[in-house]
């Protein structure tokens, strides 16, 4: 017979293993709490939708909606439906479809993995995972500061340095307007240097010439017609609103006239973090202004800006921090033999379990497996606190062995605690500062379950 094919994850499509899990965790976590204290309330949209909302939402001529979406038929009825691509679309369409903003302006947050068709490597893949986030009914610059600042406070808090902030303003309509025109002028004069990309994108697309990466054509967009110069009393009085909040709260940035994001629904603030420590991704979050999308999609007038951070990027950068500690499974692992041992160590963790504490329950299948020294090495992987310990002589006395796993091998005592009195005994020592000595009451390093 031969042997069956092995079948692996879809390319560009990455498993999150457990030994990963912990961090990803973390940062979720430490995003969410941050996102809650700034007043955003979650909302969840599906993956799929209708094509025509992103194609519309992201604009036609985009690399997104071109050539990187994951599009297809319902062969069930017909409908044209693609994996989102992103998250604003979906979570406009919300807003729209629930008149969210009917009692006034709402902050919304939501993650989950977005899908898009690109060349996958490092820091780029064709299943990804954002977080976004997005403020809906506020006009003024404070709400782009304050998502701005949302952003900062995360990478503060989870350790992440030289992440630098760029900005620009693209305007509004009118002025990118009377800015292509003087832009497609100027780049037709000089045809020459325009590479083939450049040249399909000359009438459809032109701001995103400014963004090419071919070194031979650096010079010339450097010095093509800048939108910055073009932005009317509005659009630059919110781009120096929204500099001075920065500038009060001493957020550190550079403006960049050539930041124009690959999404068309964009006007005036558009921004980026960006990191070196990455190599040629080092967008770890972007985002900005969308007032005129709402009002397309048929919803009345409404402004409203926001962003989303490549979780992945995020990740490798906090994994560069090197606190790469693996992560503890549980606090108690019981260590059983013989059948009654077995029988009663079953009871025991559900009692344990009861009281608020992880366990792990050493499996006996098949039967007899596991020495006792085997199952200790077992205990010892899973980075528990203690050992609980049940054998024939501790059934015979009614009484269990409990080892302290951590700490130097002289401190690893060990007790014979009655079964009544185990957990207390056990809560005991882990309140108590068996694992590390604080006298901070408040202190939640003791874990996470103290009742
Ligand atoms: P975006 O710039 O397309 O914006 O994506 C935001 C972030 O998602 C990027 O900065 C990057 O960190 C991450 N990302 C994008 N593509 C990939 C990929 N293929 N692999 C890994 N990470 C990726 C948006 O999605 C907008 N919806 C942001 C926004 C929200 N604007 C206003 N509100």
């Amino acid at each position: 017979m031969s042997k069956p094919e092995k079948i692996v994850a879809v390319k560009g499509m990455n498993d999150i293993l457990p030994q990963d899990a912990p961090m990803w965790e973390l940062f979720e976590n430490t995003a969410e709490t941050i996102l809650k204290s700034y007043g955003y309330q979650k909302i969840v949209t599906p993956i799929v939708e209708d094509t025509s909302l992103f194609a519309r939402a992201i604009g036609a001529v985009t690399d997104i909606v071109e050539k990187e979406m994951y599009s297809f038929e319902d062969s069930m009825n017909g409908d044209k439906l693609t994996l989102r691509p992103e998250g604003t679309a979906g979570a406009v369409r919300a807003v729209i479809e629930h008149n969210l903003v009917y009692e006034g302006p709402k902050r919304l947050w939501y993650k989950g993995p977005m899908f898009r068709h690109e060349r996958p490597q490092r820091g780029r893949y064709r299943q990804f995972f954002q977080i976004g986030a997005e403020a809906v009914g506020f006009s003024g610059p404070d709400i782009d500061a304050e998502l701005i600042m949302l952003c900062r406070r995360l990478w503060d808090d989870l350790g992440l340095q030289n992440v630098r902030l760029e900005l620009n303003s693209i305007g509004n309509a009118d002025e990118r307007l009377r800015h292509r025109a003087d832009l497609i002028a100027y780049l037709e004069q000089h045809e020459d240097i325009l590479d083939a990309e450049a040249k399909r994108r000359l009438h459809s697309n032109p701001l995103r010439i400014l963004d090419t990466k071919n070194p031979a054509m650096q010079e010339m967009v450097n010095a093509a017609p800048k939108l910055l110069d073009y932005l009317g009393e509005e659009s630059q009085a919110h781009l120096d609103g929204l500099k001075k909040i920065l500038d009060r709260n001493a957020v550190q940035y550079t403006v960049n006239p050539r930041l124009v994001r690959g999404l068309d629904y964009y006007n005036r603030t558009v921004f980026e973090w960006v990191t070196d420590a990455l190599g040629s991704q080092g967008t770890i979050c972007a985002g900005g202004r969308y007032d005129p999308l709402i009002e397309q999609f048929g919803g009345k007038p409404t402004p409203a800006v926001g962003f989303a951070m490549g979780i992945e990027r995020i990740i490798e950068l906090m994994k560069g921090l090197g606190e790469t500690q693996a992560p503890s499974q549980c606090d108690v692992y019981m260590v059983h033999q013989g059948e009654a041992a077995q029988a009663q160590a079953f009871i025991m963790a559900e009692r344990l379990r009861d009281a608020g504490l992880d366990v792990v329950l050493h499996c006996a299948t098949p039967a007899g497996s596991g020495s006792f020294k085997s199952q200790m090495k077992k205990a010892d992987g899973s980075g528990a606190a203690f050992a609980v310990i049940i054998g024939e002589d501790e059934m015979a006395n009614d009484q269990a062995a409990v080892k302290a796993m951590r700490g130097d091998a002289g401190e690893q005592q060990q007790a014979n605690v009655p079964f009544d009195g185990l957990v207390d005994y056990v809560v005991d020592q882990i309140i108590g500062g068996g694992e590390h000595d604080c006298d901070d009451e408040n202190c939640n390093e003791h874990g996470h379950h103290r009742h």
